[in-house]
């Protein structure tokens, strides 16, 4: 009987990191790329010691209790939610994620989603492709300008420096942020003078508002119909972070008045359902959580997760990227 630790791939993933997994694991995959319901994935994981999770498969504390042999949870994704980490550490079970590598393409999408917004890109194309360009006129799908406008980013972890270096660097924003904590003088000064406010402040002062913050408990529907209210007339709001850090049913109602001038949104609450009015309205912009797909970036998050894996039960050298609350 083989000696090596089994693993369970709870998605499909790449080929070549399939392959270098089964140089250390006996390895069940997903090959029909199947949405397991939760008692199919604790039947799999039976006897397995780690589990790969390339998407948002909850791990809570019942799934651990039933899969006993469980030893490593190695997500591909930068955000956790979806993973109970207090829940793993009770069971002795280490939890790594995979950070940096996507920094720079998440922030990169944030801000696709920001221009197309603004400049109404998906409403002017969907326009077009209905026969509906006619004529010129002076006020012909204009929207707000990106370039000089006031920045406002919640959540300024490294997606949301990344997005900041963006603004400040590339568009010659100004850029304001609201986090839990100011970061040190000389990253602010790097993003072009980045100014730490209050959120009440960063909704009131934001021409365009970047939602990059994770999501908790305590950042659940942070951005509700009170706090749209207090952003200004017309301004433009990009979430790029979770469903449900967003009251999706009050922003569509904002967008319906105008009063939120645009939105463009990669994440919804309950996704892959998307709230039906926000289906409806012409000035959204709307992916399908894909702000870290791109080929190069999404093979590198499979291959550090499977690094994780591989340190955790098989050489020993433990994780390259715990969670920051199992960071020794
Ligand atoms: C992440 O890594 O958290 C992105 O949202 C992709 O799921």
């Amino acid at each position: 009987m083989s000696q090596r630790p089994a693993i369970l791939i709870s998605r499909r993933i790449f080929p070549e990191v399939v392959a270098r997994l089964r140089a250390h694991f006996e390895v069940q995959t997903n090959e029909a790329d199947a949405v397991w319901s939760r008692d199919e994935l604790i039947a799999r994981l039976q006897g397995k010691a780690g589990v790969f999770v390339p998407t948002a498969e909850p791990i809570d504390a019942a799934l651990l209790a039933a899969c006993p042999d469980l030893r490593a949870v190695c997500s591909m994704a930068v955000g956790y939610n979806n993973i109970d980490v207090a829940a793993c550490q009770a069971h002795g079970v280490m939890v790594t994620h995979a950070p940096d590598v996507l920094t720079e393409t998440t922030a990169d999408f944030g801000f696709a989603l920001l221009l197309a917004a603004a400049r109404r890109v998906g409403e002017a194309e969907r326009l077009l492709r209905r026969g509906e360009w006619t004529k010129w006129s002076v006020d012909f799908m204009a929207g707000a300008d990106v370039h000089g406008a006031t920045l406002g980013i919640l959540g300024m972890g490294r997606i949301g420096q990344a997005i900041a270096r963006r603004g400040a660097l590339g568009f010659g924003m100004k850029v304001i942020y609201h986090n839990r904590s100011r970061l040190p003088e000389a990253t602010e000064a790097a993003l072009g003078g980045a100014e730490r406010v209050e959120l009440d402040a960063l909704l009131q002062r934001s021409d365009h508002l970047m939602i990059v913050v994770p999501y908790s408990a305590a950042t659940h529907h942070v951005i509700g119909a009170a706090e749209l209210a207090r952003m200004k007339r017309g301004a433009v709001l990009v979430n790029i972070a979770r469903g449900g850090v967003v009251d999706d049913a009050a922003l569509a109602m904002a967008l319906r008045s105008g009063h939120v001038g645009a939105a463009g949104l990669d994440v919804f609450e309950g996704e892959p359902a998307v709230h039906p009015a926000l289906l409806d309205l012409p000035n959204t912009v709307l992916t399908p959580h894909i702000a870290s797909a791109s080929e190069p970036t999404r093979r590198a998050m499979a291959d550090l997760a499977a690094d994780n894996l591989i340190g955790l039960l098989a050489t020993g050298q433990g994780a390259k990227t715990p969670v920051p609350e199992m960071r020794g």
